[in-house]
């Protein structure tokens, strides 16, 4: 869409991150299903590459997958596919991202929290 353009009309960086984090988001989202922690939290987003730029009107499709699991962290591959109406898929983007299981306490804060999962 024209408000998720940089200054030479493709697709701005920082919008990817976003959505690249909200993709690892519902990675986290689902490797965490039934382990009884309450959430996730990005980390660190350790490695970014633009490989590709994406034009306007085009769709952006993120792959993303479990590659480490540590106690408290795992670490999420995404991947982010242009694709448009004229040109083949195309690998735009991809991201590795930390991110870290938290147990929420009764007082509002919270802290990380062994999620008990391997891969
Ligand atoms: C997430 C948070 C609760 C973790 O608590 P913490 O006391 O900092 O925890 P640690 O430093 O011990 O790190 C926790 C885990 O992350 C790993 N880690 C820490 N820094 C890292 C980095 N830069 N890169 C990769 N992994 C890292 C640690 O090795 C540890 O892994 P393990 O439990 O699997 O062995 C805390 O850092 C926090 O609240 N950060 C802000 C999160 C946030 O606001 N994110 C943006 C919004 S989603």
């Amino acid at each position: 869409m024209p408000d998720d353009a940089n200054n030479v009309g493709t697709l701005f960086g920082g919008q990817m991150i976003s959505w690249m984090d909200l993709a690892a988001a519902k990675v986290a989202y689902r490797f965490l299903k039934g382990t009884g922690v309450n959430g996730a939290l990005t980390r660190a987003i350790d490695k970014v590459e633009f490989k590709e730029p994406v034009y306007p009107g085009e769709w952006v499709n993120f792959e993303g997958h479990v590659s480490k699991a540590g106690t408290s962290s795992f670490q999420v591959i995404i991947d982010a596919y242009a694709e448009g109406s004229q040109k083949k898929k195309r690998l735009a983007c991809t991201a590795i991202i930390t991110m870290v299981a938290i147990k929420k306490e009764d007082n509002g804060t919270y802290s990380k929290c062994p999620h008990g999962r391997t891969l």
